[in-house]
């Protein structure tokens, strides 16, 4: 009968509607992990020779890579020490829960999500202190999870 065409065919519709979605939220997953050039598990912190020891490490001349830890409710290394006019590439991974590592006045600003490693390049030109918080939601000491970046 036409009822059972039209049950039919709009349940089709549904389960269609649903694996596009399903479909379409697996690959932005996808996406999203292929655009991350580094992972880590944060269990595997202390044995990887980046985050074992967070620090600021000279690369080049005038060029540098900091690698910073986020953990409920601090950053490490604090303070983050850096040359005036430098080029430093920040390499940023939580040790437990979703963080972020922003710099207070600069545009450094990224989540830090257990699991994955963020990476962002920034110039400082200028000696000064910027405060370095925490944009995410953490837990209870959210509020409090700050540290400082220091460009001498
Ligand atoms: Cu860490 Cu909010």
């Amino acid at each position: 009968t036409y009822e059972k065409v039209w049950l039919i065919g709009s349940m089709v519709l549904i389960v269609g509607f649903i694996v596009t979605v399903t479909y379409g939220a697996v690959g932005l997953g996808i996406a999203m992990v292929d655009d991350s050039e580094e992972t880590i598990e944060p269990t595997e912190l202390d044995e990887d020779e980046r985050f074992a020891e967070p620090r600021v490490e000279q690369v080049g001349e005038d060029e540098y890579e900091a690698y910073v830890v986020a953990q409920t409710f601090m950053f490490s290394p604090d303070p983050i020490e850096i040359p005036a006019g430098s080029e430093v590439t920040f390499h940023a991974t939580s040790r437990d829960v979703i963080h972020s590592f922003s710099v207070a006045g600069t545009n450094i600003n990224t989540m830090v999500i257990p699991g994955e490693v963020a990476t962002m390049t920034a110039e400082f030109d200028e000696p000064g202190e910027y405060g370095v918080v925490c944009n995410e939601y953490c837990g209870s000491g959210h509020h409090n999870m700050e540290g400082e970046l220091h460009v001498v």
